[in-house]
């Protein structure tokens, strides 16, 4: 059996508690199922770069290996450049860019650290692994280190056009060293379709096929893997929830009144601005909900290193006030803004609890909440999901109420259809959506990119690696961690 060896700027430690995002909801389910060990940054700033090697933990069949930043590679390699600059511009927003040279350079030193850390741990069937935008360079890194196993890597955010990608100085670079991965997946095809122009535009590659490239006589294959939840967990959970104390007292506060329901990180790509824009313009122009609906915005703070969420967090606050002032009564409060998140759990009642999830970013790699809330809904009397066109979760949720983000009498327009849409609409809406997330799981999503790893599609992987094989679908424990906010 290969083992699998999974990299990612965030290793959610046990002892530091489940963390937001994504990724580790899409990976935490495999590793646990698989085991193998999860290798990255240990969430800790370290006065000065330890010489030691990565600092070794074990729980059930997973071996983490992490190690320490030093406040100036936080600040350069994460920060900075991770997400002051690849963040916003893989997001297509490329006004909140902040390049500065000394952050690459130490956003391409602090991989090169993370590559001498890995090094020793890696045995020869290792499947490596390797995961989003904080480690571009990884696999070339690796590669003049003398690994020739199999290594993947998956972007879990959106890739932007080359015009858009060519504002970041170091786009070749960044592109010629990710082109060391033996296979390179992507959220959906138009990630996928703009990562090929950029691989031809900016590295020389030569696309030999809709999902295959060839450079320096080597080839690179390309995929699509949408990331997954397990739905009828998730639904479980939700049921489950729905009965809580905790649930139970959101419920009574609401005194019948419907709830809207938004759960994303704090950041800015979620398009939270807009959001709260077109909840104020539906407030100003469909006053016969007045004292019928409230909307509750969850948002856990993130990144407060980051200049921009910070200023986005107050700008957020101010806007609430502001509604809550202008538009609520006395007697009602219109907006409850949450910056704190919340047990999966909790969440997941409240989304069952929600007459509408409002899911707007401006730009999103697939968005795993878009799916919670259909999982979520009680299918006799599920609830509207109103969903960004531009969230790669459209694809398959196109049953849901699709607006364009940046329009707040579109977010508007949208929140007023749903509050009237019949059951009848509501549940053939809702069935399509189940029908699209059900088939999936977040295994078969892992299982799906480490098959087209193995059979590889470079010459480097000297060794064809024994098969990792993907099981009858496990009876998992039902796995919920805290906070799992895109
Ligand atoms: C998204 C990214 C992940 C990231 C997560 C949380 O899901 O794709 O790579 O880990 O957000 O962001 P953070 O900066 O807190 O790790």
């Amino acid at each position: 059996m290969s083992r699998l060896v999974v990299v990612s700027n965030r290793v959610p430690l046990p002892e530091k508690g489940a963390q937001a995002g994504g990724l580790a909801t899409a990976l935490q389910p495999l590793l646990e199922r698989e085991g193998g060990v999860w290798f990255g940054w240990s969430g800790t700033i370290a006065a000065k770069a330890a010489e030691q090697p990565a600092r070794i933990s074990h729980a059930g069949r997973v071996t983490y290996a992490t190690i320490d930043l030093t406040r100036a590679e936080h600040d350069g390699y994460y920060a900075n450049f991770a997400n002051g600059v690849l963040w916003p511009l893989l997001h297509s927003l490329p006004e909140m860019m902040r390049f500065d040279r000394s952050d690459a350079e130490t956003y391409f030193e602090t991989n090169a650290r993370f590559a001498d850390r890995l090094l020793p741990l890696l045995q020869d069937e290792d499947l490596v692994w390797v995961h989003d935008y904080h480690f571009l360079p990884l696999p070339a890194l690796l590669r003049a280190r003398g690994v020739t196993n199999p290594v993947g890597f998956f972007l879990h955010i959106p890739f932007p056009s080359p015009e858009i990608l060519a504002l970041a100085p170091p786009a070749g670079k960044l592109i010629t060293a990710l082109l060391q991965a033996d296979v390179i997946g992507f959220q959906t095809i138009s990630d996928l379709g703009n990562f090929a122009a950029a691989a031809t535009t900016f590295a020389g590659a030569r696309q030999i096929g809709a999902e295959l490239l060839e450079i320096d006589g080597r080839r690179v294959r390309l995929g699509v893997f949408p990331a997954e939840i397990d739905a009828p967990d998730f639904a479980a959970a939700a049921l489950r929830a729905a009965r809580s104390p905790t649930v139970e007292r959101l419920r009574r506060s609401l005194g019948g009144q419907s709830l809207i329901l938004g759960v994303d990180r704090l950041d800015p790509t979620k398009g939270l601005v807009q959001r709260l824009a077109g909840y104020r313009r539906f407030l100003e122009t469909e006053t016969s909900w007045h004292r019928r609906v409230v909307f509750l915005q969850i948002a856990p703070v993130s990144r407060q290193d980051v200049a921009s969420y910070q200023a986005l967090r107050a700008e957020l606050s101010q806007l609430a006030g502001e509604i809550n002032s202008e538009c609520g009564d006395p007697d009602w409060t219109p907006l409850r803004l949450i910056t704190r998140g919340g047990p999966r759990t909790t969440l997941a009642g409240y989304m069952r609890a929600a007459r509408i999830g409002l899911v707007t970013p401006l730009r999103d790699g697939m968005n795993l909440v878009a799916k919670e809330y259909v999982a979520a809904q009680d299918p006799e009397d599920p609830g509207v999901l109103i969903l960004s066109r531009f969230a790669g979760a459209a694809r398959q949720l196109d049953a849901a109420l699709l607006v364009n983000p940046n329009d707040p009498d579109a977010i508007a327009e949208a929140i007023a259809r749903a509050l009237a849409m019949d059951h009848r609409e509501r549940q053939t809406r809702w069935r399509a959506m189940w029908q699209a997330i059900v088939e999936n799981s977040p295994l078969d999503w892992g299982f799906g990119f480490l098959r087209a790893l193995q059979q590889g599609g470079g010459k480097r992987s000297a060794h064809a690696a024994p098969a990792i094989t993907p099981r009858a679908k496990p009876s998992l424990p039902v796995h919920t961690p805290s906070n799992a906010i895109n």
